[in-house]
């Protein structure tokens, strides 16, 4: 009898036919995210599980499935699901790091040249018939990249990534980590290494690169950003409770900061009502770091290869935890 695994959601087609050909699987196809008690019941007796980062895999969840052996999820983002109690409980865990990299500092990169140039509300200005004077002196004006410092909180693989973009427009780098990166790297990226007071009081834009724990849960607030400067913005493309929303909104507002450029948010997803909707110099993208053609196949590749290992009782190829 073959070994039965549960997906929160579908994936490429190629890879459904490649699960299909080992297991029985089942696609949750109603609302998203599945709702918990439907998880727990759909994984009572599977061996495996495919999840998404909205999934919550908490101790219950991961309790109410006797026979898991793996949990393979489709990012790189593992804050989902509870790490010390699936090892504690052997159970693989696989995600999807560096085939994502390049696409999400490119959409890091992207936010940031649209905040400078205020591309988003030009377009939105057009949009809405309110481009009546061509070619005025102080007309939609932003700022120039060249010569301004982007500070990156957590110089990792797409904090890195992200510092390459920004050392080919010819931006200054400062950065924060917990741990020194090599002097190698800092020389190649030509980053260097400053606290994190130093890092918000500096920067003309800020990027997060940090997963969501509890030591960064709401780490951006009204504290930090006034200490930030006037004319800086803030970039997330993490997590979204990294920032605490309701303080951005305010600091926006009283122009404490400039504006912000957010791919990620405390609860996904937004509407069209939701108060950051209101603010023109904010860029708002609906969670897609990772969404080019191209990258989403390589997470579904990784997704099912990890499942696939996880289920013969080896490490996935990227795994965390047991
Ligand atoms: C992930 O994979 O965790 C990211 O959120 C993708 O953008």
């Amino acid at each position: 009898m073959k070994e039965r695994v549960f997906l929160t959601r579908a994936l490429h087609d190629f890879a459904l036919n490649e699960l299909k050909k080992r297991y029985r699987i089942e696609i949750h196809s109603g609302k998203i995210p599945i709702p918990q008690s439907k998880l727990r019941s759909k994984i009572r007796d599977a061996e495996g599980l495919i999840c998404f980062p909205y999934d919550k895999i908490d101790k219950r969840t991961i309790e109410s499935a006797e026979n898991l052996k793996v949990i393979s999820t489709y990012s790189v983002g593992f804050d989902h699901i509870d790490i010390k109690y699936a090892k504690k409980k052997k159970i693989r865990v696989g995600y999807t790091p560096e085939v994502l990299t390049d696409a999400t500092a490119d959409l890091t990169f992207s936010l940031l040249l649209d905040l400078f140039r205020r591309v988003s509300e030009g377009d939105r200005i057009i949009r809405k018939g309110e481009w009546s004077m061509v070619y005025g002196a102080s007309d939609y004006v932003g700022v120039d990249l060249q010569g301004k410092t982007l500070g990156i909180l957590g110089l990792g693989r797409i904090g890195g990534t992200l510092a390459k973009r920004a050392k080919a427009f010819d931006m200054k780098i400062i950065y924060h980590n917990r741990k020194r990166v090599s002097k190698n790297k800092e020389r190649s990226l030509n980053a260097k290494y400053v606290s994190f007071e130093e890092l918000i009081t500096q920067s003309d834009a800020i990027s997060i690169h940090v997963p969501h724990t509890k030591e960064t849960d709401h780490l951006w607030n009204m504290k930090i950003f006034r200490k930030m400067k006037k004319t800086s913005f803030l970039i997330n493309t993490s997590r979204g409770k990294v920032i605490n929303e309701r303080d951005l909104i305010t600091a926006i507002k009283k122009k404490v900061i400039s504006g912000a450029g957010l791919d990620v948010y405390e609860k996904e997803p937004i509407g069209k009502d939701h108060p950051l909707t209101q603010l023109q110099n904010v860029v708002l993208a609906p969670h897609i770091g990772s969404s080019t053609k191209e990258t989403r196949l390589k997470m579904a590749e990784i997704t099912v290869k990890n499942l696939n290992l996880g289920m013969e009782g080896k490490k996935p190829i990227y795994s965390v935890g047991y």
